[in-house]
């Protein structure tokens, strides 16, 4: 009789933890579903198109990349521009970094200067408008005060790019640039990826080839403002540049030839210093104050490197700028003026408003033999890797 109760006791005590057992595997599938659940609510990663304009009667799109953490990159097809990057303040809180327009309209209005854009086909200028390649001398649009800027009267801002879209996290833009357009031999080929990265990264990777010789020299000219529309300009910001020189320029921003030191002057970034601090003493040509140069990476060849990194102490974000480029133009929007409409938001882009950090060779290289080499032969492929990493700091 003992031994009877004493098999039933047994018996109920399998059955109950049998019972329980069960009860906490189905718990945890639930758990792990709901979990999963709430990861997919989260994960809106992928790429969406919107109509943004017609431009040489063809539809311009913008196209907007995802990631699993919120973070968004847009561009459209005018000029491959960039035109959102929103991104987690210290509180979590998205915003828009970068300046932009509501519309293509906006894009289209006289005086953008290069919001978000591809620059080329030669980024920065080029002086007197002129450079010689094998014996023969070119002459480019002179839209500059008698210089070449950003590939002459209609560069590569203002063309329309193809854009394929990549798996999930990937943009392709590609443009075919004629021989002789604005002036610069051969064709060109040209393509550009952006992704965004899992680790909240932009990068752009460019490559080119060509049928002759020519100067190359790709660049992208988004204007950020870390306090994403809270703080109208960008004085506050810290800026650190990887840069122990800069190439002199002379009042029209032509390079003198020379690399000059920046230790211990109003350009040495070499430590984060705040934009505003020297701002007003630095003469950025054009009888403007502030910064618009060139500067020499601390770098041999070209392995991606960091070159700088940009804090906003109020938001807490941090952009840090890898580059396989030698070197880097900070310029503080010093030709903002706050008249430019259709703008996102309806914000003022006012003087130093946005900066921008444009990796990039040195300008007029086709005219200094002491730079380095902008010019690509046939057979030969161009390439440019640039990182824009952004993270925040408590
Ligand atoms: C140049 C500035 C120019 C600006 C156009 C920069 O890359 O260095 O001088 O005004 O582009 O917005």
């Amino acid at each position: 009789m003992v031994n009877k109760i004493k098999s039933m006791k047994a018996i109920q005590y399998l059955v109950i933890s049998f019972v329980l057992f069960c009860v906490a595997c189905n718990n945890s599938t639930e758990n792990k579903n709901e979990q999963k659940e709430t990861e997919t609510n989260n994960m809106k990663a992928g790429i969406t198109e919107k109509p943004f304009g017609t431009f040489e009667q063809k539809p311009v799109t913008e196209y907007t990349i995802s990631n699993a953490n919120g973070m968004q990159v847009s561009a459209i097809n005018y000029g491959g521009a960039v035109t959102k990057i929103i991104t987690p303040d210290k509180n979590g809180t998205m915003g828009d970094v970068v300046t932009g327009f509501e519309s293509l309209d906006g894009f289209l209005q006289k005086g953008v200067p290069y919001f978000g854009a591809l620059i080329g086909r030669y980024g920065n200028r080029i002086g007197k408008a002129k450079f010689t390649l094998d014996g023969k001398t070119y002459t480019l649009p002179a839209n500059n005060s008698g210089n070449s800027l950003h590939g002459g009267d209609k560069g590569f801002d203002k063309v329309y790019w193809n854009i394929d879209k990549q798996g999930d996290s990937s943009l392709k833009l590609t443009y075919q640039s004629k021989d002789g357009e604005q002036g610069y031999p051969g064709n060109l080929n040209v393509e550009v990826i952006y992704t965004l990265t899992a680790d909240n990264s932009l990068k752009i990777d460019y490559t080119a080839t060509t049928d002759k010789a020519t100067p190359v020299n790709l660049t992208n000219h988004s204007y950020f403002n870390l306090s994403a529309g809270k703080d109208s300009t960008i004085l506050n910001h810290e800026l650190e540049l990887n840069a122990d020189n800069y190439t002199p320029a002379d009042d029209l921003l032509i390079p003198t030839g020379k690399i000059a030191t920046v230790k211990g002057g109003l350009m040495d970034f070499t430590t984060p210093k705040m934009i505003g601090k020297d701002l007003e003493s630095v003469n950025a040509g054009f009888g403007k104050r502030g910064f618009d140069h060139n500067w020499v990476l601390n770098k041999s060849g070209n392995a991606l490197e960091k070159a700088a990194a940009l804090y906003e102490p109020n938001s807490g974000r941090y952009m840090e700028v890898y580059t396989t480029e030698p070197g880097i133009q900070f310029y503080s929007g010093n030709f903002l003026d706050g008249t430019l409409t259709n703008t996102k938001n309806g914000q003022k882009y006012v003087k130093n408003g946005a900066l921008c950090l444009e990796t990039q060779h040195f300008p007029d290289s086709p005219n200094q033999p002491t730079f380095p080499n902008t010019i690509l032969k046939p057979g030969e492929t161009y390439k440019q890797t640039t990182i824009y990493k952004f993270s925040v700091k408590k």
